[in-house]
């Protein structure tokens, strides 16, 4: 990739200290300081020349993006391992690189996807609000009650990196692994897991669906009202992947009427504009899109993409390039 020394670049988001430190380092670097979540028109306004565009999945790739920057973009970054966000057939057409970052955020993915899994099974938001408010009266034998997990049955919808780390957790915990994804895994992945072909034959078979494949248009509203029916009457619904894989008024109507015992979303179609109906409910735990926030996390996010830019520069092709 022939590139100038001190490439330029545009950030549309801020990143960690340390990251944006090496950036400046080696790019011409020029910041949306505020941090704003910019639009496809003032992407393609501000980071006009750039040939270097680092974004994350707030800010719309598109082909009307690729063409505003063309030809000199050259890499497309995204701080996520997510891209649906990003035209990649536009990408492809315009010969622009499209990196992201899987695998070092697969841990931290996990654990919000158990934080999630624990406080929609046991109560965790009427718990937290409980005490907040006051209005504890003290110990009873029959107050909060929830769903234990020890020999329930967790169904992994997307059994990649991310799903696999959730499912290596989830077993000390004492759940029973089921799975759905295009392809059964190897054994040595499987580790044990009951692997079911169609999303559709898992669902009766489990107590707790937890959502962790890809976000992409053909799998948007999967867990419709149909899907959920299939599931048994109280089980858990979990979602780390992305909002618009689920039918918002079909969960909450569920949720409403106790098919659903509780949920626990950390993404939401359309964010930040969370359904109003969520709000109210006293059975649902949310979280604010935090899968990968860790300090740890983010900084090798950032220096994951830094890397695959590096091996653009000398000639090779990095792990994490989307192709
Ligand atoms: C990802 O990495 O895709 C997360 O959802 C953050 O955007």
């Amino acid at each position: 990739m022939n590139l100038p020394d001190r490439p330029r670049a545009f950030l549309c988001r801020r990143f960690t200290p340390a990251v944006e430190a090496a950036l400046a380092e080696r790019f011409e670097l020029v910041v949306n300081e505020d941090d704003s979540i910019l639009s496809a028109a003032q992407i393609s306004a501000r980071a006009q020349d750039c040939h270097l565009l680092f974004v994350t999945a707030t800010e719309p790739v598109t082909a009307e993006v690729m063409a505003a920057l063309s030809p000199t973009l050259a890499v497309v970054a995204t701080l996520s391992v997510g891209h649906d966000h990003i035209d990649l057939a536009a990408a492809r057409e315009r010969g622009v690189q499209v990196l992201h970052t899987p695998d070092v955020l697969s841990d931290a993915c996990a654990e919000i996807a158990l934080m999630l899994l624990l406080n929609a099974c046991r109560r965790g938001f009427e718990a937290d609000r409980l005490v907040r408010s006051g209005a504890w009266q003290g110990w009873a034998p029959t107050q909060l009650l929830g769903m234990g997990l020890v020999g329930r049955r967790l169904g992994i919808f997307g059994m990649g990196r991310i799903g696999r780390a959730i499912a290596e957790r989830a077993r000390a915990f004492g759940l029973a692994i089921h799975y759905h994804n295009r392809s059964r895994l190897v054994a040595e992945l499987e580790a044990g897991a009951t692997y079911h072909q169609t999303l559709e034959a898992m669902l009766p078979d489990i107590d707790i669906l937890m959502i962790a494949a890809p976000g992409s248009p053909a799998l948007k509203g999967v867990l419709d009202a149909e899907r959920l029916a299939r599931l048994p009457a109280g089980a858990v619904v979990v979602n780390i992947s992305r909002g618009d894989l689920v039918d918002d008024e079909a969960l909450i109507d569920a949720l409403r009427r106790g098919h659903i015992r509780g949920a626990g979303l950390d993404v939401f179609a359309n964010e930040p504009h969370v359904h109003p109906g969520y709000r109210g409910l006293d059975n649902v735990f949310l979280s604010p899109h935090i899968g990968s926030a860790t300090h740890e996390t983010r900084d090798a996010m950032g220096w994951l993409l830094i890397d695959g830019i590096e091996a653009l520069r000398a000639g090779r092709t990095p792990d994490n390039l989307l192709r």
